[in-house]
Formats: structure tokens, sequence, C-alpha cells
């Protein structure tokens, strides 16, 4: 039987595009990642570089983007959004019913919607006074960090954390998280 084979979508330094090549490269993932597409410029592209995997470049802010991603995204049998930031236009979302996956640095549904992404998630889970964090994969659905949750990884919150010591422990669970929900989903 030939691999299924992943998109693995990404906005910034790529750090869980980087766990999937070395999950593949050390046969953790039996799969082949068959492209990886940026919605800008970013540092993520150098680990598709090293590793020769297919790369498309588009730019977010051109008027027809979401008409060229859903042409660039391929046929594939799952897509992993790993950090990718632009909302997933619906007609794209169609063509992947529980066939499209993105990972989000809380514990869902807590600290998520539009303009939760990065620091400011860390951010707001310490405003809130949280004592447990930690990150989930969820099922893409035409809302934002709206569809239904496969698996989430806790961490514990530090009285003397900083949104940036938070974001680096959470960070570390979502590399094992991501590629585990990954080979669960492509079997
Ligand atoms: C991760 O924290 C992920 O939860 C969020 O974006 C970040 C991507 O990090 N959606 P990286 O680009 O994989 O290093």
């Amino acid at each position: 039987m030939s691999k299924q084979r992943i998109s693995v979508l990404i906005s910034g330094g790529g750090s869980n595009l980087a766990a999937i090549i070395a999950a593949v490269e050390n046969k953790t993932l039996n799969l082949e990642i068959a492209q990886v597409i940026a919605d800008r410029d970013c540092a993520g592209k150098q680990h598709a570089f090293k590793a020769n995997l297919p790369f498309v470049l588009l730019d977010r802010k051109l008027p027809d983007f979401t008409k060229r991603l859903n042409e660039a995204v391929l046929d594939v049998d799952l897509v992993v959004l790993a950090g990718f930031l632009s909302v997933i236009p619906p007609e794209l979302v169609e063509r992947f019913p529980k066939k499209m996956i993105n990972l989000h640095p809380s514990l869902l549904p807590k600290f998520g919607g539009m303009g939760m992404y990065g620091m400011k998630v860390h951010q707001a889970v310490l405003a809130a006074g949280e004592t447990v964090s930690g990150c989930s994969v969820h099922f893409v659905d035409t809302g934002v960090d709206t569809g239904e949750v496969i698996a989430q990884a806790q961490v514990p919150v530090l009285a003397d954390d900083s949104p940036e010591t938070l974001a680096k422990r959470v960070q570390a669970q979502e590399h094992t998280l991501l590629v585990n929900t990954i080979k669960a989903l492509c079997h």
C-alpha cells in the first residue's frame, strides 16, 4: 500500500514542522510530507529546504490569497496546520472533513478564537490566574479554534511564569502531541 500523504502549513519558526520531519526520518511516522506551504516568508521554510520538501510560498496580503491557497493544497490524506496563522477559507475546509487538524497552544475551548494566537494566548492564561495550561489538536471547521478537540496535553502554570516561560513549557509538549495525533490519524 502506498504511503499516506500530508501537507503541512506554517507561518512561523516551524519547530512543529521540524518535529514532523524528524518523526518521518526516524520512522515514527510512516508517511510522506507531500508539501509545505507558508503564507508569509518565515524561518520555518529552512526546515522544508533542508529536508528537500516541495515548498510553496504564498503572500497572505494578496487579494486572491484564499483562492491561491485552495489551489496550492494538494489532495492529500491529512492537512496539518502547524502554526499557520491565516484563517482557512470554507471551500478549503470543506475539501477535508475530519482531515485537517490545527495545533493551538491552550486547553481549548479556553483561550481560543479570533485574535488568540502566539504570546497573546499565554498572556491571557496568566491574566486569568489559571494553574494549568497546555495545548490542543483539533479538527478544523469553518470557525476559529472551534472544531472537535482530538488530543490535549497539560502543563502546570508556575507562580513566577512569564508568557515566554509558559510558552516554552507548552511548546515542549506540542511537538509530541502533534506527532502522536498525526500517527493516530494516518495509518
Ligand atoms: C505553536 O505554538 C502552535 O501552537 C501555534 O503556533 C505555534 C507554532 O510554532 N498554533 P512553530 O512555528 O511550529 O515553532
